[in-house]
């Protein structure tokens, strides 16, 4: 009807994202490429992504997922793949040299050894980075950070914020003009470090999920749920609400939208022996629960900036040419997506539900 609220904004981009490769990546790449221009492609595959060599190789393959790929998305428009590289304890400063002359390369992602997925061959120990990370200053490539503590003695929940007060104040210290973005902030000790960081050299990404959901949804109706189980875990109401309180008083421009969409299997979310895989796969409604975030704390205006411009901002780009419209009428979404040849299927956040926005591009 004529009351339907709509918006326009700027195509957004998704600074944090997972594809992974072969039938998967054929699977999810255009799910995602039909709601963002461009996204920033996580290296953590098995095995990484170390090289330029391996970037360029990789975004070759996500191009043919989203133009050559059997997806069920019809014509997916546009779609840049930001590529980020992992780093390790072997990274030297010629290799980031290497990396900003692809221009391909904006990035370099650093998982604490042991953190999470396929973070085994992530970095040990920080100290022997410094060159390499003054080198990212220099030549203009971001840290993005994992930023959670692996120390054996840390709670779960409380690994984040120690390795924010622990760890991230000398690395920020070490690298005197690196930029930094602290990857998917889940607790109020990160959005206070990134909002009160005295430089303008560090930023904050913010998933839906974390922004949506407690650690409550992780034990609903008494069922474990392991479609919510992901890292850096939910986390309690209190840490929920500063980050609510982050997209909407975002005055330096420090957050924005990074969805750690990370797809799992089914059967690798549901196995009793080797546990349950952790990400959450939001990319098929990842707009509309942002949409469905900034609606509820009367932030809307807000949006456009947090989705689309200050993430372009922070890493150097121009903003997006074209632009998404959404409206505020529910859509449901699909209870699995297939990934046809393994058999097995992933299913998305609020599978089979609905949500309350729609949004294309
Ligand atoms: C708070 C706000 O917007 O800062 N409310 C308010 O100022 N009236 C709510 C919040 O941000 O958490
Ligand atoms: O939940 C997560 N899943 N967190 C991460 O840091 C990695 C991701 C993945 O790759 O599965
Ligand atoms: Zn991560
Ligand atoms: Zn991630």
């Amino acid at each position: 009807t004529g009351a339907e609220h709509t918006l326009i904004i700027r195509t957004p981009d998704d600074f944090h994202l997972h594809l992974r490769d072969g039938p998967m990546l054929e699977a999810v790449a255009p799910i995602s490429a039909a709601q963002f221009g461009r996204a920033l492609i996580m290296p953590n595959l098995n095995p990484p992504v170390r090289t330029v060599r391996d970037a360029l190789a990789y975004r070759e393959r996500i191009m043919a997922a989203i133009h050559g790929g059997q997806s069920e998305v019809p014509h997916a428009p546009s779609f840049e793949p930001l590529m980020a590289l992992y780093l390790t304890d072997g990274t030297t400063p010629e290799m980031v040299r290497e990396a900003a002359a692809s221009k391909v390369v904006k990035a370099y992602k650093l998982y604490p050894a042991g953190a999470t997925t396929n973070s085994a061959a992530g970095v040990t120990s920080l100290e022997g980075l410094y060159p390499a990370l003054n080198a990212m200053a220099d030549c203009g490539i971001v840290l993005c950070i994992h930023g959670e503590s692996t120390a054996k003695d840390v709670d779960p929940f409380d690994r984040e914020a120690h390795f924010v007060q622990q760890t991230l104040p000398g690395l920020m210290a070490a690298a005197p003009k690196l930029r930094v973005v602290l990857e998917h902030c889940t607790t109020k000790q990160a959005v206070e470090f990134v909002s009160n960081f005295p430089e303008d050299r560090i930023a904050g990404t913010l998933t839906c999920h974390h922004l949506m959901y407690t650690r409550a949804a992780l034990f609903e109706g008494s069922r474990l749920r392991p479609h919510m189980y992901c890292l850096p875990v939910l986390k309690a109401e209190e840490h929920r609400s500063a980050l609510l309180h982050a997209i909407k008083h975002n005055e330096k421009g420090r957050f924005f939208l990074g969805t750690d969409s990370a797809p799992h299997l089914e059967k690798d979310k549901s196995t009793p022996k080797e546990g349950c895989a952790a990400g959450v796969f939001s990319a098929p409604c990842a707009m509309e629960l942002y949409a469905e975030i900034f609606d509820s704390v009367n932030a809307l205006e807000k949006l456009e900036a947090f989705c689309s411009l200050n993430g372009a901002a922070f890493y150097g780009l121009e903003p997006n040419k074209g632009s998404m419209k959404l409206a505020k009428r529910a859509r449901s979404v699909a209870d699995s997506v297939p990934v046809h040849p393994l058999g097995s299927a992933i299913v998305p956040i609020r599978a089979g539900h609905e949500v309350a926005w729609t949004c294309s591009r």
